[in-house]
């Protein structure tokens, strides 16, 4: 039997990747690299390090895949994300025909957890409809969510109170469900700026890297610091990553706080 493993290898701490993460990788055959271009190479040099450490024997393949064109600002955004995704399965269909034997185990270092904002999953969950006897794995991680409440020492969710998953995108364009707290990814434009002054913010940036970057406070207060760290940071790095928890200040919760 053929395998595809996902492997979750958490959102940039080295130490945040879990036992069953390693025996994973011990196992693999081709690692599967999607090229991103240079503002990823950060990302393609810690999962290099990942492989260093776990399989010092070097015992394994790197294919290294292209990624198709994609157009950033479509008329129908679900549907030039479907066709995009087809167009990477289709070059991983082919892929794994081509470099895996019939027993070999083909993997993907996915960032964070594999089931959150990655279209890994969806992609390789269509290549095994192209690819008969393909068995798909997928090992979760610590995603950058877990790593940003274990850092500001706070829960996800207050008592018995619900919790969103949103983009930048969805947040900027007012798309915010009442009496519900939201965490903020994907966000390239500062969508936080469109809060009300009383809500709490909980931000990371590079969470687990060396470069971690935390700040917290009622959005009135910290919003400009935030700007002002996001834009030294793009600087510095020439990209950034940060995730955001809200808590809403709203008549149901009273204090917006933990
Ligand atoms: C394509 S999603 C991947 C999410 C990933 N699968 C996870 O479990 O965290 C990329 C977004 O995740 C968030 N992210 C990932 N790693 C992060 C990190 N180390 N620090 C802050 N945010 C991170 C950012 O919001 C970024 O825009």
């Amino acid at each position: 039997m053929t395998e595809l493993v996902l492997i979750g290898i958490g959102a940039g701490h080295p130490d945040q990747i879990t036992l069953e993460a390693v025996d994973a990788l011990q196992r693999v055959d081709v690692f599967f690299v999607v090229d991103k271009g240079p503002e990823r190479h950060d990302l393609s040099q810690f999962r290099e390090a990942v492989c260093r450490r776990h399989r010092p024997d070097e015992g394994y393949r790197t294919v290294r895949l292209p990624d198709p064109e994609r157009d950033r600002h479509p008329a129908d955004y679900g549907a030039a994300v479907r066709d995009w995704h087809q167009r990477r399965a289709e070059l991983l269909a082919a892929a794994v025909h081509a470099e895996l034997a019939s027993d070999g185990v083909g993997a993907f270092l996915v960032w964070g957890d594999p089931a959150l904002f990655d279209s890994t999953l969806r992609v390789a969950t269509d290549v095994a409809l192209q690819v008969p006897g393909l068995e798909i794995v997928v090992v979760p991680g610590i995603s950058s969510i877990q790593a940003l409440t274990a850092r500001h020492r706070i829960p996800l969710n207050r008592i018995g109170r619900p919790v969103q998953i949103t983009t930048g995108r969805r947040l900027a364009a007012g798309e915010v469900p009442e009496g519900c707290d939201l965490v903020v990814m994907l966000d390239g434009a500062a969508a936080f700026m469109t809060l009300p002054d009383l809500d709490h913010i909980y931000w990371g940036a590079y969470l687990g890297t060396t470069s971690e970057m935390l700040i917290e406070g009622v959005v009135a207060d910290v919003r400009d610091d935030i700007i002002r760290a996001r834009a030294d940071a793009r600087e510095r790095h020439g990209w950034i990553m940060d995730t955001y928890l809200i808590r809403r200040n709203d008549q149901l919760g009273g204090a917006s706080r933990v």
